[in-house]
C-alpha cells in the first residue's frame, strides 16, 4: 500500500508544482512611500490592497502610520511637515520650491533610518517606489538586484516624462504649473505664447531634476556613506524602472495623449461605493428635509483653520444664511460662531458623504482624489484651489458643465449667486453624472490592472522588452534637436553659399563690362 501512496503523493505534488508558477501570486512587493502625504497614501495603500487580495504579500514603508491591517506598515521616524510649508493656503504657489530644497537631506535622512535599513536587508521580488523624494532608495534597489516600479499619486507631470520614458508634447499638453487661468480651445493644439511657456518650463524642469536634484540627492547619500561602490549613477538608475503606474484614468484625461507600454493607468483604484452614514450624522443630514446640505472640505493636506479670519467669517455668515445645512471638514474641535445649520468635523467619511442622495454640491481645493471622488458619485463642485494640480482639475469640472471656481477674494453675495446657482443647477448633476459613466466604462477595473502588470514584470525578470528606447534618450536626441539644428544650419550655409556666388558673378560680369565701355 505504501508504495503506491507514496509515489502518488509524489506525481501530485510535482503537477501542482508544475501547474503553479511560483512568480504568478504570492510575490513580496516592498512598497516605499517615504515621504507620502496622506492623500497620496490613499492611491498606494489602494495599489496595495488589490496587491494583498491578488495573494501578494506587501511591506509598505511610509512616514506615518495609516492602521492598515492588510500591509506590514513600518513607519519611518522622519517628519513629513519638513518638506512642506506651514500654511499652505497662503503658500500654496510656492510648495514645489520647498519641496525641491528640502528634498534631499530628507530623502537621505529617511534611507538612513534603522527601520529603513532593517526593511531593505529582506528579500524582495519586486519593489515599488514613489515618484515624490524617493530616488535616493534606488541605489539600496539596484543592490537588491529586482525590478523596480515607479508609482505617481498623480498622472504623469513635468519631470517624470523623461524616467517614464514618455515622449511629452508641450505643444498640446498645458503645462500643470503654468496654466493660466482662461480657457483655451486646445482641439488644433496649443497657441504659440502657451507652447512656448510648456517646452521652456519642461526643458527647465528637467535640468533642474537632472543637473540639481540628483546630483544633491546623491552627494547627500554620499556624504551619509549610503552610496555602495560599484552602484551606477543616480541619474542611470532613474532611468531603469519596469512600469510607471499613474493615479489618472486614461479616458478622462483632458487631453488625450499617447502613452508607451510601460505607463500603466490605475487611477479610481481606491474608489468604493458608498456606504450608510454613522447613524448619528445621518439623523443630522436628514433633518435639513429636501434642502439638502452642503459639504465642505478642503482635504487633508491643507490646514483649514490656515484660512484668513477673514474669509472665515464670511463663509460662517452665507453658511448660516442657507436652507441647507452644511457639514464643514474643520481641524479644531469648536468653532464659537457656528451657526446652528453648520456642523463641524475633524474626520468625515468623504466617499460616503458624497454618495447621499441628500447632497446638493460639494465645495472642495479640487485635488485628484476628491475630484474623483466627486466624478464618482457624480456630484456638482464649487472649488476653492489652493495649488498644484488643482487649479486645472477644476478648470475642466467648469468645462464639462459640473463645476464652479471661486478664490479667495469672492465676497459675500458672490459666493450665495454661486451656491444658488449650483445647487438649483438644472443641468450640472447631470453633466456630474454623465462625467462618472466615463468612469464606470472601463475594460477592467484599475485593481485588475494594477495586479496584473506587477506580476507581470515579476514573471518576466523586469520586462525589459516593454521599455520604449526613449527612456536612455537625451531630450535633444529624443526630439531631434541635432537633426533640425543640422537640417537649418545646412539651409542657412547653402543660401549663404549662394550669396557668395551671386556676389561673385554679379562682380565679374560689372567688370567684364566694365572692360568693354572701356
Ligand atoms: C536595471 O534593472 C534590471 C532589473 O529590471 C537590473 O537587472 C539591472 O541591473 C538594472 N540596471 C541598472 C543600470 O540599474
Amino acid at each position: 500500500m505504501k508504495c503506491v501512496v507514496l509515489p502518488v503523493i509524489w506525481l501530485m505534488a510535482a503537477t501542482m508544482l508544475l501547474l503553479s508558477d511560483p512568480a504568478q501570486a504570492g510575490n513580496r512587493v516592498l512598497f516605499l512611500a517615504p515621504a507620502a502625504s496622506k492623500s497620496h497614501t490613499n492611491f498606494f495603500l489602494g495599489v496595495a490592497k488589490a496587491l494583498v487580495d491578488n495573494g501578494d504579500e506587501v511591506t509598505m514603508v511610509m512616514p506615518f502610520s495609516r492602521g492598515k491591517k492588510f500591509v506590514r506598515e513600518v513607519v519611518l521616524p522622519v517628519d513629513i511637515n519638513d518638506l512642506i510649508p506651514k500654511n499652505i493656503i497662503t503658500s500654496g504657489r510656492t510648495a514645489p520650491m520647498q519641496l525641491f530644497t528640502k528634498s534631499p537631506t530628507y530623502c537621505a535622512n529617511a534611507l538612513a533610518t534603522e527601520e529603513a535599513q532593517a526593511v531593505l536587508k529582506e528579500n524582495y521580488d519586486v519593489v515599488m517606489l514613489t515618484v515624490f523624494v524617493s530616488d535616493c532608495f534606488l541605489p539600496a534597489i539596484y543592490q537588491m538586484g529586482v525590478p523596480y516600479i515607479m508609482v505617481s499619486p498623480a498622472g504623469l507631470m513635468g519631470p517624470w516624462f523623461s524616467v517614464a520614458g514618455n515622449p511629452q508634447f508641450t505643444s498640446f499638453i498645458p503645462d500643470v504649473m503654468f496654466s493660466s487661468s482662461e480657457n483655451i480651445d486646445i482641439s488644433h493644439g496649443l497657441p504659440f505664447f502657451n507652447r512656448m511657456v510648456g517646452t521652456l518650463s519642461s526643458l527647465a524642469t528637467y535640468a533642474l531634476m537632472n543637473f540639481y536634484l540628483i546630483s544633491s540627492m546623491e552627494s547627500a547619500l554620499r556624504s551619509k556613506d549610503l552610496y555602495p561602490a560599484n552602484t551606477p549613477s543616480l541619474h542611470e538608475l532613474r532611468h531603469n524602472s519596469s512600469l510607471f503606474l499613474l493615479n489618472s484614468i486614461r479616458s478622462m484625461e483632458s487631453v488625450a495623449q499617447p502613452y508607451v507600454p510601460t505607463v500603466i493607468h490605475a487611477g479610481g483604484i481606491h474608489l468604493h461605493d458608498s456606504n450608510p452614514l454613522s447613524a448619528d450624522l445621518e439623523e443630522w443630514v436628514q433633518g435639513a428635509g429636501e434642502d439638502g446640505f452642503i459639504f465642505f472640505s478642503m482635504g487633508s493636506a491643507i490646514t483649514p483653520s490656515d484660512m484668513p479670519e477673514e474669509f472665515r467669517k464670511m463663509l460662517v455668515k452665507v453658511f448660516g444664511s442657507l436652507k441647507q445645512r452644511v457639514l464643514w471638514k474643520w481641524d479644531l474641535e469648536t468653532m464659537e460662531d457656528l451657526p446652528s445649520n453648520v456642523r463641524i468635523g475633524k474626520w468625515l467619511p468623504q466617499q460616503d458623504i458624497l454618495g447621499h442622495t441628500k447632497l446638493r454640491v460639494f465645495i472642495t481645493h479640487g485635488g485628484l482624489h476628491s475630484t474623483m471622488e466627486a466624478i464618482h458619485h457624480g456630484t456638482p463642485v464649487i472649488g476653492l484651489p489652493v495649488m498644484g494640480d488643482q487649479y486645472l482639475n477644476l478648470k475642466e469640472s467648469v468645462s464639462q458643465g459640473w463645476g464652479r471656481i471661486i478664490d479667495w477674494n469672492i465676497d459675500e453675495d458672490t459666493l450665495k449667486q454661486v451656491l444658488d446657482d449650483v445647487i438649483n443647477s438644472k443641468t450640472m448633476r447631470g453633466e456630474a453624472q454623465r462625467i462618472s459613466t466615463f468612469l464606470q466604462d472601463q475594460i477592467k477595473p484599475p485593481s485588475e490592472v494594477a495586479t496584473y502588470w506587477v506580476s507581470y514584470v515579476v514573471r518576466h525578470n523586469g520586462a525589459k522588452h516593454l521599455r520604449c528606447p526613449a527612456i536612455k534618450m537625451p531630450w535633444w536626441k529624443l526630439y531631434n534637436v541635432d537633426v533640425w539644428t543640422t537640417v537649418i544650419a545646412v539651409q542657412l550655409l547653402c543660401i549663404y553659399l549662394f550669396c557668395k556666388m551671386m556676389a561673385t558673378c554679379f562682380r565679374c560680369c560689372c567688370r567684364r563690362t566694365k572692360k568693354k565701355v572701356e
